[in-house]
């Protein structure tokens, strides 16, 4: 008997699942297509880790760290585009993985997204916090109690400019200003309270079952990118050159802060940033000509993002010298620099930020659940995962699981660990996705392919080397969690899915 681990769900099966549970029209063109990437792709990681991303890590040269990762979800956007266009329905990298390579990998894949979706709703809880506390604090005056806005045990200095993040970059830049950390008041956190609350709401939405509307995602991202490009456009004539140099800040002597190690290890914290032009993929039943329009979909959200990316990084770190960034809200504290001239764009941005964080977390959190609905579909996970509600018709079990996860990691963790631990299940997953093409291109040359990466083999080749490398940059511990997080998978699938799966 063949190996299980090779067995590959049946074409007809999931060509049958897609038609029978969805029968949606085709209505999306290449455009809905890229507004749908760009709609899942920004959110906090331009809104907020670009900022601890230069403050720490590479300063002004944060932006060359965009142009690093741009390239590694270049290549592996053209191995997801492939492997997306053999199979026009919609589903993940795990649905395609089953079909073509079979259930070893789908499973190493399907359990890689559950750790990109899961934590990376509570990522962006985490930042939509942030801008949250921002606005109620700067704009309207609300101060919350500082114990409940950031991660457990983290030392919150109140600063001139609020309460922020302990850091060896903050402390050098309050003493360049005469002021020495310890006589300022300091509180160590419990949890981040509105973090939790917006999923409990996402949650609650996602359990009574949403609409998803191509014109509601048309209207966010118009918000998001408007709010952006304002900022683009007129904190540019704020930009105080002297905050560019140095561009490359000298490395302090340990790998990874500053110098050319530091944009790499920065490079591997804003990979967060690219997440989700993948969730393209699963908009493949509405494409109105999948095999075209998802490429265009794929690459031109990444392209579009790329360039806001690299504006939004040039511009923050010329208004706010890099050392200022290290805060949760880092565009609201880089237009507070420009001062009174671009008061007016303060709480616009926030409320888009608000706007635009709430909706990719709700991206996430759904594409989790979906992802928990197939396996436990096809008998990898636990069965009671693809119990659908029979009043709102939404995977309950599913639904709250993830939500009640996602709730505690978003209360309890920094946005940091969090956002590594997405960006390894991401790269884990793409790495595996190039992997995949580079092999079936030999295995089965004559899958039809509507799609095909240009400049086989160089282009998966590129993409394994790109992700590995951007990985290898993230901070050890990150990759403690995940391999314990791959053993309670192992686990899981040798006490159950071993002897549950359908296909
Ligand atoms: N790319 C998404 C973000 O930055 C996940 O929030």
């Amino acid at each position: 008997m063949s190996n299980p681990l090779f067995s590959r769900k049946p074409m007809s099966v999931l060509m049958e699942e897609s038609g029978s549970s969805h029968g949606l029209k085709r209505t999306l063109g290449k455009f809905n297509l890229i507004a749908l990437g760009v709609g899942a792709i920004i959110g906090a990681g331009i809104f907020v880790l670009t900022g601890q991303a230069a403050a720490v890590y590479a300063g002004p040269a944060v932006t060359l760290s965009f142009i690093v990762s741009a390239l590694a979800c270049a290549f592996a956007g053209l191995c997801y585009a492939e492997f997306a266009s053999m199979i026009p329905i919609a589903g993940s990298a795990y649905t395609y993985a089953y079909a073509t390579m079979g259930r070893g990998v789908a499973w190493v894949i399907g359990w890689a997204l559950i750790l990109e979706y899961l934590f990376a709703g509570s990522t962006v809880a985490v930042g939509w916090s942030g801008y949250v506390v921002s606005f109620l604090d700067k704009n309207l005056g609300i101060a919350l109690p500082p114990e409940l806005v950031a991660a457990t045990g983290t030392r919150l200095i109140q600063t001139p400019d609020g309460w922020e993040a302990y850091s060896p970059e903050l402390a050098s830049s309050l003493q360049i200003k005469g002021i020495l950390v310890d006589s300022l008041p300091q509180v160590t956190t419990w949890m981040n309270l509105p973090a939790m609350l917006i999923v409990f709401l996402v949650t609650i939405l996602l359990v009574r079952g949403i609409k998803e509307s191509a014109t509601f995602n048309n209207i966010v991202v118009a918000i998001k990118l408007t709010v952006i490009l304002l900022f683009v456009a007129f904190g540019w004539g704020y930009i105080n050159a002297d905050n560019w140099v140095p561009f490359i800040p000298d490395n302090t002597g340990s790998f990874g802060d500053f110098g050319i190690s530091g944009i790499f290890r920065a490079s591997a914290v804003i990979f967060f940033a690219y997440i989700g032009f993948d969730a393209v993929s699963t908009a493949a039943q509405e494409a109105k000509n999948p095999q075209k329009d998802m490429p265009w979909g794929i690459l031109g959200s990444l392209f579009v993002c790329t360039i806001v990316y690299i504006l939004v990084a040039l511009v923050m770190t010329g208004i706010a010298n890099y050392t200022e960034l290290n805060t949760a809200a880092p565009i609201a504290v880089a237009i507070d620099k420009a001062g009174e001239g671009l008061r007016w764009l303060s709480p616009l941005i926030k409320i888009g930020a608000i706007a635009g964080l709430t909706s990719v977390i709700l991206v996430m959190l759904m594409g989790q659940t979906r992802i928990f609905y197939s396996m436990a579909n096809d008998g990898l996970f636990f069965k009671s995962f693809s119990n659908i509600h029979s009043k709102f018709g939404t995977p309950i079990t599913s639904t709250i699981i993830t939500g009640s996860v996602a709730m505690i990691a978003s209360g309890l963790l920094p946005i940091g660990v969090l956002g590594e631990l997405v960006s390894i299940g991401t790269l884990l997953a793409f790495i595996l996705v190039c992997v995949g093409v580079l092999l079936l291109r030999y295995k089965e040359p004559n899958l039809v392919r509507p799609f095909k990466t240009p400049l086989f083999p160089v282009v998966p080749i590129l993409g394994i080397v790109c992700c590995t490398g951007v990985m290898a940059f993230l901070n050890p511990l990150t990759f403690v969690i995940a391999l314990g997080w791959l053993a309670i998978g192992a686990v899981i699938y040798f006490l159950y899915g071993r002897f549950h799966a359908r296909y």
